[in-house]
């Protein structure tokens, strides 16, 4: 990660303009987003690794965020429903076991108007060399990177998940097999 932040950096600050509120990140792992949080916002982390905590608990202190450390999984959030203003994720939907049942946890525990801002490594275009690549090193991959999907297509799970609007740009990064990415937000209109 110390070669991915510095070139995901300017992409991230945008994305998390405006945060405020109550925000539940899902996968913190080591808490690498949350110097780009503004100061203000009441942080809860739900990450299965508990060995990440006092990474998280430097980084909230040093940035001065109230935060909540919760160890679970995403696809099943101990937040009450509609108690959250936003959901952030990054690199996480590779890793989780069942990417519906995250999705339908962050629309369950967003407020009325709430917005999930994520960033996912994802499948290179059909067909293409690089998805080639990527199948023939999937398995190899998903044992080093401890249980990262480096082909998943996170777009049509996004777009079938039920939010009421998905808005994502494809971007690429200059690595062997996590280079396409998209970055963007969902919202939800009026909740479950
Ligand atoms: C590749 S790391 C990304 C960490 C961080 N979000 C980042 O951008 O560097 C994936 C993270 O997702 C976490 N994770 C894996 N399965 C998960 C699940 N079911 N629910 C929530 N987090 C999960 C891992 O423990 C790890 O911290």
């Amino acid at each position: 990660m110390r070669f991915y932040e510095p070139v995901v950096a300017a992409r991230k600050a945008k994305l998390f303009e405006g945060l405020h509120g109550r925000v539940l990140e899902i996968g913190p792992g080591t808490g690498v987003n949350i110097p780009h949080f503004p100061s203000g916002v009441e942080w809860v982390g739900v990450e299965p690794n508990p060995y990440m905590r006092p990474f998280q608990e430097r980084a909230a202190a040093k940035a001065g965020l109230r935060a909540e450390f919760v160890v679970g999984s995403a696809e099943s959030v101990s937040l009450a429903d509609a108690s959250v203003d936003f959901v952030v994720g990054t690199l996480v939907l590779c890793s989780v076991e069942d990417v519906s049942a995250v999705l339908r946890e962050v629309r369950r525990v967003l407020k009325p108007g709430g917005e999930y801002r994520f960033i996912e490594h994802v499948s290179a275009p059909e067909g293409s060399w690089h998805a080639r690549w990527q199948k023939t090193v999937k398995p190899v991959w998903k044992f080093l990177a401890c249980g990262c999907h480096c082909d998943r297509t996170t777009w049509a799970d996004l777009e079938a998940a039920g939010f009421d609007q998905v808005h994502y740009e494809r971007f690429e990064l200059p690595f062997p097999v996590v280079r396409p990415h998209i970055i963007g937000r969902a919202t939800c209109g009026s909740g479950l």
